[in-house]
């Protein structure tokens, strides 16, 4: 397995390779990486002939700088997963490689980046929009694999490919979870073990909502039951639980054909922001 810190040398490395059987799958990540991350490599793996996965704790995509300090860089781990994941290559370039001029440009999503995540993260979008931009350009993968775990910036990633016109087709990936439930991320390692025994809770309301909804609920109650049972839950402080249409995430009134209605839930546990959806 390759593995490049520069923008130029993966960039020379790749275009080196360019034949015309050559496809390119692409796994943008931030590290810490887990089950959820390798199953994006592993399909990647599967589908390609080449697969590159990137490291980079984003500092322009993170409003809490508490947050970005805190959050867990474990490189040698990962790359020993990567390999061992079938991954070829791996991009892990410092702020100052990625970065040697701070980014001006903004991006705006629209309505996309008004609500949830976009709305209690200010500025989230445009640091990913413009790193995620960037990064297609260095690797110019035909296809490249994201979580529906984020199914927010999913959208956002799929509207940045078709306003710019990226020859690239985007993969969404169903979300991994541990047997208790709780999804995936790199920032559950910072859960006491009280606050993880805890953590699942999530998604238990996510699946409770959804079975009062398809029972015939209507969503205000829903909506307003979620809230309720957290308050009745202290040691979690709920930011948002929304019912969204799915690729569009503004809220709906109504539940929507097959696979278009999502859950989704944002909330601090013990200091750790935890996000989970549910779609049906
Ligand atoms: P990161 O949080 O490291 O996630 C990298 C990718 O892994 C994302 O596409 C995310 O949705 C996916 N992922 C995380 N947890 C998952 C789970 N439990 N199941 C399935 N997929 C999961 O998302 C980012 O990094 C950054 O914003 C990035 C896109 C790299 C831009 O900086």
């Amino acid at each position: 397995m390759h593995i490049f810190t520069s923008p130029e040398s993966l960039y020379n490395h790749l275009r080196s390779l360019a034949t015309a059987d050559l496809h390119l799958g692409f796994v943008p990540t931030m590290g810490a990486l887990h089950e959820g991350h390798l199953a994006l490599v592993r399909q990647s793996v599967d589908e390609n002939t080449y697969t590159v996965c990137s490291i980079f704790v984003n500092p322009i995509q993170f409003n809490n700088p508490d947050d970005l300090q805190r959050y867990p860089r474990t490189l040698e781990a990962d790359c020993a997963m990567l390999e061992a994941a079938g991954c070829d290559c791996v991009f892990a370039p410092s702020a100052e490689e990625m970065y040697a001029a701070t980014p001006v440009l903004k991006l705006d999503f629209g309505d996309l980046e008004r609500v949830m995540e976009g709305a209690f993260r200010p500025g989230h979008f445009n640091g990913v929009g413009l790193v995620v931009g960037r990064l297609f350009n260095l690797v110019q993968p035909q296809r490249a694999y994201f979580g529906q775990k984020d199914l927010q910036q999913v959208a956002v990633v799929r509207r940045l490919i078709q306003d710019l016109g990226f020859p690239i087709e985007l993969v969404s990936c169903p979300t991994i979870r541990e047997l208790d439930g709780l999804a995936l991320s790199s920032r559950n390692r910072r859960l006491s073990l009280e606050y993880r025994a805890m953590a699942p809770f999530i998604f238990q309301m996510l699946n409770e909502a959804k079975a009062k909804l398809q029972s015939g609920a209507s969503i205000d109650d829903v909506r307003a039951f979620v809230k309720e049972e957290f308050l009745t839950h202290p040691e979690f402080l709920l930011e948002y639980f929304e019912v969204a249409h799915a690729t569009t995430l503004q809220p709906i009134e109504a539940l929507q054909p097959d696979g278009q209605t999502a859950l989704c839930v944002a909330a601090n546990l013990g200091g750790v922001r935890l996000i989970d959806n549910l779609v049906f």
